[in-house]
């Protein structure tokens, strides 16, 4: 496999005949999400989507980038939950640290700005603020293409560029992401003449960074989005086999669900790259919103190490013992810097010079791993060669299975979302929205 996941510090936690006696569990998960036997049936297709995938739509979303490019200055991308955090995952996963406030001539590639993940008016107004009077292109993205949060920033957003370049121009640079057929933004796309990239029926917002709701902003970045879809190949290749000893990401779905079922109810996803903070949210959507229903599921957290260990990490070891956590590290930074030398030992640092930030980092990250496995936190650990796009699009596959066998594992449907519409309906209700004056009386009385 290109990534290697370490089990090795669970043995105070989980006995030798543990993982085996899973086996039987895990072949039927496997039997569920391969076969369809299972609950969510319909929303599998990510399983083969790195292979099978609409090669035109993919030459055309290469294309977009390119315009992209080299006529805006800033791309916007509108979206939320599942239409967001995949492309802000890989944008920042695949780019400089500081990839927006490169000087343009570093860059090659537009600033890269999200809108319509929030309902901030301060979010908003610094960001048209930031964008000024420079070339800009909007990417709207909404599987439904009615949630309100994207519907409100892309109004604005298009009232810009209609503004900015006229009716005619502001129609070439607005890029929408929907469903090939249904919904509203489907509609006004087509009458307004945007240019259309599909999310497919049979992938769910959580499962779609590898259509164009993840492709087209990646690519805009520029990133190579063939390498990452042929690193997710690789990975649904080599992640099919169900016998646990062979399959590492079903090894992790079966511990994971071991260790719940023993009380660790909460799993950090950690760590030791500032650019792996968003693969963590990314995540935390994946796993929280596929298992976290029926009243049961792993509650999904993170930490960014060594930051946090100055503020979780006195929590991680010695608060409640419901943690357990999993570590993804890097085994090669993309550059490297040595520690300087200096004629005193004034900060005590001699120890060290010469010595390159990644040993020290690699050192934080053993030294971590003993001191909270002592402590009483079961620790699994994803090792990445790099972050190349390759390694990502491997890395996402191994979630996205190990998800889904989770999910079948912990006897839930890991493809819907029944609970993300409850504060919808009380927003709506309380917004005053054409249906809902029953309950909007009800609640406001409420209130
Ligand atoms: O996974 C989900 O269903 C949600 O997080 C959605 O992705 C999110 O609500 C955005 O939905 P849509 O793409 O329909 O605008």
């Amino acid at each position: 496999a290109h990534i290697a996941f370490d089990r090795s510090k669970l043995e105070p936690f989980v006995h030798d005949n543990e993982l085996g006696e899973m086996q039987a569990l895990v072949t039927a998960a496997d039997a569920e999400l391969r076969q369809g036997t299972g609950a969510g049936s319909d929303f599998r297709d990510w399983l083969t989507l790195p292979t099978d995938f609409d090669r035109d739509e993919f030459a055309r979303i290469q294309a977009a980038a390119k315009k992209v490019q080299s006529d805006s200055e800033v791309l916007v991308v509108i979206g939320i939950g599942g239409s967001y955090l995949g492309a802000k995952m890989a944008v920042d996963f695949l780019n400089d640290t500081f990839f927006n406030y490169l000087p343009a001539d570093k860059r090659q590639a537009p600033q890269v700005f999200f809108a319509g993940n929030s309902i901030s008016p301060d979010y908003v107004h610094d960001l048209i603020n930031l964008i000024g009077d420079r070339d800009f292109s909007v990417n709207v993205i909404s599987k439904s293409g009615t949630t309100t949060e994207p519907s409100i920033a892309f109004r604005l957003f298009k009232e810009m560029l209609v503004k900015k370049y006229g009716e005619d121009g502001a129609k070439s640079r607005i890029y929408a992401t929907t469903d090939k057929a249904r919904g509203a933004l489907k509609t006004e796309a087509d009458a307004a003449g945007y240019e259309t990239f599909v999310i497919p029926d049979g992938v769910g917002g959580r499962y779609s960074v590898l259509t164009a709701v993840g492709l087209l902003p990646i690519a805009a970045s520029g990133a190579d989005i063939d390498q990452l879809m042929k690193g997710a190949a690789a990975a649904q290749k080599d992640y099919t086999n169900p016998d646990l000893n062979e399959n590492e990401a079903y090894q992790y779905a079966a511990l994971r669900n071991i260790l719940y079922r023993k009380g660790y109810t909460t799993e950090l996803l950690e760590n030791y790259e500032p650019r792996l903070q968003y693969f963590a949210e990314w995540w935390k959507q994946l796993t929280g919103e596929s298992e976290g229903k029926d009243q049961k599921g792993i509650y999904p957290s993170s930490a960014n190490f060594s930051t946090d260990l100055h503020s979780l990490g006195q929590y991680i070891q010695e608060g409640q013992r419901k943690l357990m956590e999993t570590v993804i590290t890097v085994d090669k930074p993309q550059h490297d810097v040595a520690v300087p030398t200096a004629e005193d030992d004034l900060d005590g640092l001699k120890y060290l010079e010469g010595k390159q930030m990644s040993f020290v980092n690699q050192k934080a990250y053993e030294g971590v791993v003993l001191a909270h496995t002592d402590g009483g936190v079961p620790n699994m650990s994803v090792h990445i060669p790099d972050q190349t796009p390759f390694t990502l699009g491997y890395l996402i596959y191994f979630f996205e299975v190990a998800i889904a066998i989770s999910g079948y594992l912990n006897g839930i449907n890991p493809f819907n979302q029944p609970g993300v519409e409850a504060y919808k309906t009380n927003m709506f209700a309380l917004l005053g929205k054409p249906g809902f004056e029953k309950l909007s009386k009800e609640l406001n009385d409420r209130l």
